[in-house]
């Protein structure tokens, strides 16, 4: 474990009070942890900028599947980028809509396709990719 160091930062008060305020309705008890996350949040989208950066993350999808080919066309690209997906999970929301959650992992640039290519398919209505991260390199 890495040592631990302790840091002074000048900031505005009123800043700080706003800061306080949304870490309180967030329930950190905390200021040190709230300025970790964010220090974390920082580290772990600056990683999926450089394409080949080994990065962990999910797409969410939400689609109507009486989409004449849409089931098709997604599974035809999931199965194209089968090395990006490790798991995915399937929910039926009502009578037409479908809700999609993938894990992927790989490289940025990769996985970043993969995500392109199921969130533009026409029908799918809203997609998400969300950027995280295996946790290997953070503290
Ligand atoms: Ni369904």
């Amino acid at each position: 474990m890495s040592a631990l160091s302790r840091i002074g930062v000048a900031i505005d008060s009123d800043l700080l009070d706003q800061f306080d305020r949304l870490i309180a309705k967030r329930g950190y008890s905390n200021r040190s942890e709230a300025f970790r996350d964010l220090i974390r949040d920082e580290l772990v989208e600056k990683a999926w900028e450089s394409p080949d950066s080994p990065v962990v993350g999910t797409v969410t999808l939400v689609y109507n599947h009486h989409v004449r080919l849409l089931n098709e066309k997604l599974t035809d690209i999931q199965h194209d980028f089968h090395r990006s997906i490790l798991s995915t999970l399937h929910v039926h929301l009502d009578h037409d809509n479908c809700l999609e959650v993938l894990v992927v992992r790989g490289k940025s640039g990769e996985v970043r396709k993969v995500a392109d290519a199921l969130i533009s398919t026409k029908g799918v209505k809203h997609g998400r990719l969300t950027l995280s991260t295996s946790g290997a390199d953070l503290k």
